[in-house]
C-alpha cells in the first residue's frame, strides 16, 4: 500500500472512531450474479443472470466514489464472466485505479485464466482440497490450482467459507496458501446460514475449533489475512452489526453492508469475517486497532 493511501485510510479511522461516524470506506460493486457454478452453500447465484452494462458499471463506481467510498471490491456472481463493450474485468481495475481508489480487489471462482496485475487483492475461492472443494464447487479444484500457478502476479488471496461440508479442511487450504508463489495469503469467513443453506451452519463450538486451527497455522508461519483478536467475537457472533461503513451496490440498488441485509434475522448470525473486524474496529477497538494495521501493512 501507498504511504499516501495509508495516511488517507487511517485520517478516516480516527475521525471515524473519535466522532462515531457512519461514513463508507468499503464498497462492492455487484457486476453480475451469472455464474458458472453453482456451489452447495451459494444463495446469490443466476438469480437474474445479467451481466450489468459498461455505463451502468462506471456509474456505480462514480456514485460509491462520491460517497466516499475508498476500497473498492468487484464481486458477483463470477467477475471473469463480466465484459461489455469491449471492456473486461481488467479494465475496469485500471479504471477504478484510475479514478482514485485506493485499493481494488477483485472476487474469484478461479476457474478462469488470472491476469489481472492491477488488482491489490484477488480473493479466490477455494473451499478445501480436492474431495471436499470439488464437493461444494464441482469439478474445479485442478482448473483452479493450474490457474493460480499460471496468474500474472502474486496478488492472490484464498478465500474459504466455512461450513459443514469442508471445516475439516483448513489446514489444507492453509498449507497450499504457504506454499505456492502467486498465493500471498489465506483469509476466512464462516458460513452465513440463508433459509436454504440453513444445514451447512456451524455451531459454536464447531467455530471456536476452528479457529483453533486457524491460530496454530498463525503460529506456524501460514499468511492469515485475517485478525486474530476478532476471533472469540466471531465464535459467539456478538459483534455489531451491520457494517455502515461498507456498501453494496447491484443494478443500481445500494445496500448497507451486503445485499444479505434484506434476510431477516441473518445479520445475528452473521459469519463474514469483514463485519467483525471492521464493525469492531470503527468502535475503536484497541487490540482490532493493531491488529489491523499490522495485517494491511503486511498483505496489501
Ligand atoms: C458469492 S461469491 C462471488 C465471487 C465468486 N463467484 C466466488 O465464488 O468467489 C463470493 C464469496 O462468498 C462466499 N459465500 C457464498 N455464500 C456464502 C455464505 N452463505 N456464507 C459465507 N460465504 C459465502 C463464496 O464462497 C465466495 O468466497
Ligand atoms: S462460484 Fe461464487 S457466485 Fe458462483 S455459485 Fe459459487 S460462490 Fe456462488
Ligand atoms: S451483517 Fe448482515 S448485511 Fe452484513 S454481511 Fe452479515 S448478514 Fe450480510
Amino acid at each position: 500500500m501507498r504511504l499516501s493511501s495509508f495516511f488517507y485510510l487511517a485520517g478516516f479511522g480516527i475521525k471515524t472512531i473519535l466522532f462515531h461516524k457512519k461514513d463508507p470506506i468499503l464498497g462492492t460493486v455487484i457486476l453480475t450474479d451469472k455464474c458458472n457454478l453453482k456451489c452447495k452453500h451459494c444463495s446469490v447465484n443466476n438469480l437474474t443472470a445479467i451481466v450489468h452494462p459498461y455505463a451502468q458499471i462506471k456509474e456505480e463506481m462514480n456514485t460509491l466514489y462520491s460517497m466516499g467510498v475508498r476500497i473498492l471490491f468487484f464481486c458477483g456472481g463470477e467477475t471473469f464472466l463480466w465484459k461489455s463493450e469491449k471492456k473486461t474485468l481488467r479494465d475496469l481495475v485500471k479504471e477504478a485505479k484510475e479514478m482514485g481508489f485506493l485499493i481494488v480487489n477483485v472476487v474469484t471462482n478461479g476457474t478462469f485464466p488470472i491476469n489481472l496485475p492491477e488488482a491489490d487483492l484477488i480473493l479466490l475461492s477455494l473451499d478445501g482440497d480436492r474431495e471436499r472443494h470439488n464437493l461444494i464447487r464441482g469439478d474445479t479444484y485442478d482448473t483452479i490450482m493450474k490457474n493460480v500457478e499460471g496468474a500474472t502476479k502474486d496478488n492472490i488471496c484464498f478465500y474459504m467459507a466455512i461450513n459443514q461440508i469442508n471445516k475439516g479442511a483448513i489446514e489444507h487450504v492453509c498449507r497450499k496458501a504457504k506454499e505456492l508463489k502467486n498465493v500471498r495469503a489465506v483469509s476466512f469467513n464462516f458460513h452465513t446460514p440463508y433459509p436454504d443453506t440453513r444445514q451447512l451452519a456451524l455451531s459454536k463450538e464447531e467455530k471456536q475449533a476452528c479457529v483453533d486451527v486457524i491460530c496454530r497455522m498463525m503460529k506456524e508461519g501460514v499468511p492469515v489475512f485475517n485478525l486474530k483478536s476478532a476471533f472469540p467475537y466471531l465464535v459467539e457472533n456478538k459483534f455489531p452489526t451491520p457494517c455502515h461503513q461498507c456498501l453494496v451496490i447491484e443494478d443500481g440498488k445500494i445496500s448497507t453492508c451486503g445485499r444479505c441485509i434484506e434476510v431477516e434475522g441473518l445479520c445475528e448470525e452473521c459469519g463474514y469475517f469483514f463485519v467483525a473486524e471492521y464493525t469492531l474496529l470503527f468502535q475503536g477497538k484497541l487490540s482490532i486497532v493493531f491488529d489491523m494495521l499490522k495485517t494491511y501493512l503486511k498483505y496489501i
